[in-house]
């Protein structure tokens, strides 16, 4: 039994996240995480809303909220549809937490104890009628290249082109409108990466074993053009962590807070905290994940995350947990993914474009979207969400195969043996073949899941699934039946072992329908299956069960229709 750690991105705490959002973190690392529980080992699986920054101050404003209450009220909402999609957290944290204001605290000052923090002067936009400096991004104005009108401070959407604030023509308050503006002196505090470079450098070169998408975004960014810069980690806006040393203000950074980027990633650590104090453990029960001289040594962390968020896992945080020269646990490996793409063009929150976690689950259970996400994760290059994929995979994977074998097996054996295990007969050729297969099959299983490559275990499973269904239709007990009813009770005992065997397997990708298959077959038995031929003998003759109601029901043409439509515009 081994120790794996895992986390999932933090989702930003303003707004509900899309679909394109929970594929690419939350909803895989819950695969992984579930899986691993399945084989006995002992998981910590982490995640938490990111609350800090700019956007969450304007969310709130926006919805006339104190920012404090509007994150708490964000944090519920979005901890609900993480149970509603059966994302399993150990623990669902919140980057607000004293926890975590007192660890960014902990890592800024251990960083600046060991000479990698330094006070840089610069100059930014400070609107007077907001009174507050404005993020490169909330500035607007008409682009020098291209003459858009709403061209922002950091780039023109238009024309693309890279800008500078100072760039724009006619520059104005994104938040107020304002032109009131002004260039003012303020002091920062940068995080001194280049300092880092060759550790960070030698570090990403051991990971002989992560996938290309991450260590090619981590030495893109390493290597290219700019290469590994230092960085900027305080901000002057009000919400988020201060800028403290052991609790007194750090000279010169009044009124600052920590950048929301800097902050995020040690929610990972604070959350851990956080699951502990929820259950008044020891400090020693989070810290024996996270600090190798108190137990983490042993070990497994692995991280789940969208490519965007790859340079700031890669470099940005390891610099923080390096540069503090303290024994913290560094990831052993990153999953990153690729987009997910909507109907012919791009998920987008800020244009309410595509189908979000909530709406999801208001049209359908949770299992037929973990399905659908899932077994087209966009692992190797980006994917796309269409309502009639969707419904084929629903209609095909969920319906005709996986949920047509229980319901077939389970009635047969009703109408012809009752709802109890049947005795006699032996396993004919036909089925020792089919145990054979897989035996075979669900051992690839096992090695996909371990190397986390997601479509390639949903299309085992699904060939699992469908080496039952297959097996069954040339079988034919209730032919068999007719002439040889004890031929046909093996054939449906071994049949109704497969359910509890496809539900046991299954659970990882289809927590619900696997709990329905089990409490259907009135058994707790779901240790993962060592040999299929002793997996497939655990249900005895006279085990009793109940013919469960139909698992997945499908999408009709009518059903897809209006969805396409209801979900075609933008989101209010
Ligand atoms: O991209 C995002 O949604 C960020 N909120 C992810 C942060 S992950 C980490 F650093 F905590
Ligand atoms: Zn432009």
């Amino acid at each position: 039994m081994s120790r794996i750690l895992i986390t999932s991105a933090i989702p930003y705490i303003n707004g509900i996240k899309h679909l394109g959002n929970l594929v690419g973190s939350q909803l895989p690392a819950d695969l992984y995480a579930r899986y691993m529980r399945g084989r006995g080992h002992e998981v910590m699986f982490i995640c938490a809303t990111d609350e800090h920054g700019t956007p969450a101050e304007l969310a709130a404003a926006k919805a006339g909220r104190p920012v404090a209450d509007y994150c708490a009220e964000m944090w519920q909402v979005q901890s609900d549809l993480a149970k509603g999609f059966r994302l399993s957290f150990d623990h669902f944290g919140r980057s607000s937490s004293a926890r975590n204001r007192a660890l960014t605290q902990h890592f800024a000052k251990r960083l600046a104890e060991n000479g990698f923090i330094e006070e840089v002067s610069e100059t930014q936009v400070f609107s007077v009628a907001d009174d507050r400096f404005l993020p490169d991004r909330y500035i607007e104005g008409t682009c020098p290249n291209c003459g858009y009108d709403k061209a922002r401070g950091d780039q023109c959407e238009n024309c693309t082109k890279q800008l500078d604030p100072t760039d724009l023509i006619n520059p104005r308050s994104a938040i107020s409108g304002s032109t009131d503006l002004e260039v003012r002196e303020t002091k920062h505090l940068y995080l001194r990466q280049k300092a880092l470079k060759g550790e960070i450098s030698a570090w990403i070169d051991s990971k002989t074993d992560w996938p290309v998408l991450t260590t090619s975004i981590a030495k893109k960014w390493l290597n290219d053009g700019e290469g590994l810069q230092d960085r900027g980690i305080t901000r002057d806006l009000a919400w988020g962590v201060p800028v403290q040393f052991d609790g007194a203000p750090w000279t010169g950074m009044d009124g600052k807070v920590f950048y929301v980027w800097f902050d995020a990633p040690i929610e990972y650590i604070a959350a851990t905290a956080e699951w502990a104090d929820a259950r008044k453990e020891q400090e020693t029960a989070w810290e024996r994940w996270w600090r190798t001289d108190k137990g983490a040594e042993d070990v497994r962390y692995v991280q789940f995350m969208g490519k965007d968020n790859v340079p700031f896992h890669t470099l940005s945080f390891p610099a923080t947990i390096m540069g503090s020269r303290e024994p913290w646990k560094l990831v052993d490996y990153i999953k990153s993914f690729n987009y997910l793409n909507y109907d012919g063009g791009q998920f987008s929150t800020s244009q309410g474009r595509g189908v979000f976690m909530d709406q999801a689950l208001s049209i359908l259970p949770a299992d037929y979207w973990r399905w659908w996400l899932l077994s087209h994760a966009p692992e190797s290059s980006d994917s796309e969400f269409t309502w009639e994929n969707f419904q084929v995979s629903v209609n095909k994977d969920l319906a005709d195969v996986l949920g047509n074998f229980v319901s077939r097996i389970t009635k047969f054996c009703r109408s012809k043996y009752g709802e109890a295990i049947p005795a006699g007969g032996v396993l004919d050729d036909r089925a020792l073949a089919l145990v054979a297969d897989l035996e075979s099959r669900v051992r690839a299983y096992e090695g996909h899941m371990e190397a986390m490559e997601i479509r390639k275990a949903a299309t085992e499973l699904r060939g699992i699934w469908a080496a039952g269904n297959e097996y069954l239709q040339s079988a034919a007990p209730w032919t068999v039946h007719k002439t040889d009813p004890e031929a046909a009770a093996a054939m449906v005992r071994l049949g109704l072992n497969l359910i509890r065997l496809y539900a046991v397997l299954s659970e990882p990708f289809i927590p619900d329908a696997s709990a329905k298959m089990l409490a259907a077959l009135q058994t707790g038995e779901k240790s993962w299956p060592g040999p299929v031929a002793t997996a497939l003998s655990v249900l005895e003759p006279g085990h009793g069960f109940e013919t469960p109601e139909v698992l997945f029901a499908k999408i009709s043409d009518e059903e897809r229709e209006e969805w396409a439509k209801r979900f075609s515009g933008v989101r209010t």
